[in-house]
């Protein structure tokens, strides 16, 4: 999600820039940009679209100078075009940013009131306003370096969210200041150089010596010196790592697939996807972040999923707590399915049209017969400005970062998020529940981020799993109530990356049919975490053993009868149930991940598949 890089040295930085740039491509962009400076000042090129189109700007105008930002940017505020994109500039001060500024509406505000004019819709300008008013007031501080890194200190206490930051100056051209907070950036040391960027890959051409940024810190860059400051002014000392990655291993993040990387990526995303929209004190959704106007969610009869695949099996999950916390009628269909019926649509239905690429032909198809019929339709998609969020009536946007992998992972999980996000928003306009009722809700989903840490450390675990049933060609998953979509996403992930037959079942369905596969060949995955479900699925377990069957079981951690049961167990965390199916996707994950890896396929575009499906 947007990358940045940050030159100062005796090279010309436009094509370190853009080198770095095109080695951070991976993260998904759709605008780019770089700012330098010279002895004529500051001079600031940017270009929609791919990198070629910013390289065959900066040749148009060449830009010459050894102290340069340049960006990438994958929207998130604002429509991907020229005026949008970064680097962002007032006055002396040109900014890149990656991240989110939770408090940008407040700022702004302000900011407007004091005089300012914006010309853009991102919450990235505010930052460079920020620190050019500062910038401005700060004339007794002598040294140019010095009374930048005060402004740029000033700023960042006015800000809250998430932000990687490159700043500089055209009065101060040997200085380059850097910024972070719950984004990425890396410091690569050179002879007579510094750069900065998102990620290793940008710097491997120069430098293999690294000092990564903590939360909080804020760095001052000049030739010869890396000065780091932490949140409250104190001078830290880090020496620089040497890495030893290849170029391809470092864009990897040194993980051997992006899908690995991707899975291992979830805590973020979802802590991407909860910021900003809600409050823990008050218990409040926040109405603008989700894109439904109030009297919509007030006055809505049903809520009426339409999604394909993976996102499909998040409706799944998107219908249960519906009904379940906001206590609406709830419907997830396959679009594919919807769009050659005659399905029956009203003006006080909701459709959620779930995408993750917001492209996808059947998804698009379905919303326009919903729309014919007078439905209100809400995107809930990865991509800003994508086909479905333009015809939309609002989008709700994930928050999940590009995902390269085909097989839908933190796209998947960030959905589930999102969807429990939308119950409680439903909750909170219907007031179905209290509001401590909500407070729990929300409680649980900040929670997540840290327990699904939990179950990523217990990896080695799953591939333990996963080397002894490889070799299997058929597979069954089963679940009960929120695990019956993981049951359908688990043999999903499983099939489409592995090749090997997966189904997934309602586990209360078993006797009616798929027990009939049952024998000592037949592994059987029992999603049975100790929920409200876990005696009945036990039995469907017990069944499957008593029919010779082998059993892979996804459990409580803790869980003693599990463990009696089967040794191929792979556990989450204690958790709130509403909460479980976040955790528990991470195992069925990286089961297929490791399984696919065993047997050598291409994990990352897998035969026959593509990311984006924009025919039917
Ligand atoms: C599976 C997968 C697909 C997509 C499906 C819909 O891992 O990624 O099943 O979920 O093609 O795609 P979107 O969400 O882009 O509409």
């Amino acid at each position: 999600m947007c990358g940045i890089v940050g030159y100062l040295g005796n090279r010309q930085a436009v094509p370190v820039l853009l080198d770095g740039l095109r080695r951070l491509e991976y993260r998904g962009y759709d605008s780019a940009g770089v700012a330098i400076v010279n002895p004529q000042g500051l001079a600031v090129v940017r270009a929609v679209g791919k990198l070629d189109n910013l390289t065959q700007a900066t040749t148009d105008e060449p830009l010459v100078g050894c102290l340069g930002i340049g960006h990438t940017r994958w929207a998130t505020h604002g429509r991907p075009n020229q005026r949008n994109a970064h680097p962002h500039r007032s006055g002396p001060i040109a900014v890149v940013h990656n991240g989110i500024i939770e408090n940008h509406l407040e700022l702004k505000a302000q900011l407007i009131a004091s005089g300012v004019k914006f010309e853009s819709d991102t919450d990235t300008e505010i930052v460079a306003h920020l620190v050019d008013q500062h910038w401005s007031k700060l004339t007794d501080v002598g040294k140019a370096e010095e009374r930048l890194l005060q402004a740029v200190q000033l700023s960042l206490a006015q800000l809250r969210g998430a932000y990687a930051l490159a700043i500089l100056c055209e009065e101060a051209p040997d200085a380059l200041i850097v910024a972070k907070n719950a984004s990425p950036l890396v410091l690569g040391i050179g002879n007579e150089e510094v750069i900065c960027a998102s990620d290793i890959p940008a710097l491997l051409n120069y430098t293999r010596d690294v000092i990564f940024l903590e939360d909080g810190e804020v760095a001052l860059l000049t030739r010869g010196a890396v000065n780091i400051k932490d949140s409250s002014g104190n001078a830290v000392e880090r020496s620089p790592q040497r890495i030893a990655w290849s170029p391809v291993q470092a864009e990897k993040g040194g993980y051997k697939h992006f899908m690995l990387k991707e899975i291992f990526e979830q805590p973020r995303a979802i802590e991407d996807t909860l910021r900003g929209r809600f409050s823990l004190e008050t218990g409040e959704v926040v109405a603008s972040e989700l894109g439904i106007p109030v009297e919509i969610a007030r006055n809505v009869d049903r809520v009426y999923f339409v999604a394909c695949g993976t996102s499909y099996h998040a409706s799944l999950a998107g219908r249960h707590w519906i009904e379940q916390l906001a206590r609406l009628p709830s419907q997830a269909e396959l679009a594919s399915e919807v769009r050659y019926r005659a399905p029956v649509f009203t003006e006080r239905d909701l459709i959620v049209a779930v995408s993750q690429s917001g492209e996808t032909a059947d998804t698009l198809a379905a919303v326009q017969s919903a729309q014919a019929q007078g439905a209100k339709v809400l995107a809930l998609t990865n991509v800003l400005d994508s086909a479905i969020a333009r015809i939309a009536d609002g989008a709700f946007y994930t928050h999940a970062g590009p995902e390269i992998g085909v097989a839908s992972t933190k796209a998947f999980t960030t959905q589930l998020v999102a969807m429990l996000l939308l119950a409680t928003f439903l909750v909170q306009e219907r007031e179905v529940l209290s509001k401590d009722a909500s407070k729990k809700i929300l409680g649980d989903l900040v929670e997540v981020p840290s327990l699904m840490r939990r179950c990523l450390s217990i990896r080695s675990e799953v591939q333990d799993v996963a080397k002894r049933w490889h070799q299997t060609e058929h597979m069954l998953f089963l679940g009960r109530g929120l695990g019956f979509p993981l049951a359908l996403e688990g043999a999903l992930k499983l099939k489409e990356i592995s090749y090997a037959h997966a189904e997934g079942y309602a586990a209360g369905e078993m006797k009616h049919g798929p027990i009939a596969l049952i024998d000592e060949e037949m592994p059987v995955v029992v999603i049975a975490p100790q929920d409200s479900n876990y005696e009945k699925t036990l039995s469907n377990l017990q069944e499957v053993k008593a029919r010779d069957g082998q059993v892979l079981a996804i459990a409580t951690e803790g869980d003693q009868q599990m463990k009696s049961l089967t040794e191929d167990i792979m556990v989450i965390p204690n958790c709130s149930e509403l909460v479980m199916p976040l955790l528990a996707s991470v195992p069925l994950q990286l089961l297929a991940y490791y399984t696919a890896d065993f047997k050598g396929t291409d994990v990352d575009q897998p035969r026959n598949l593509a990311k984006t499906v924009t025919v039917e």
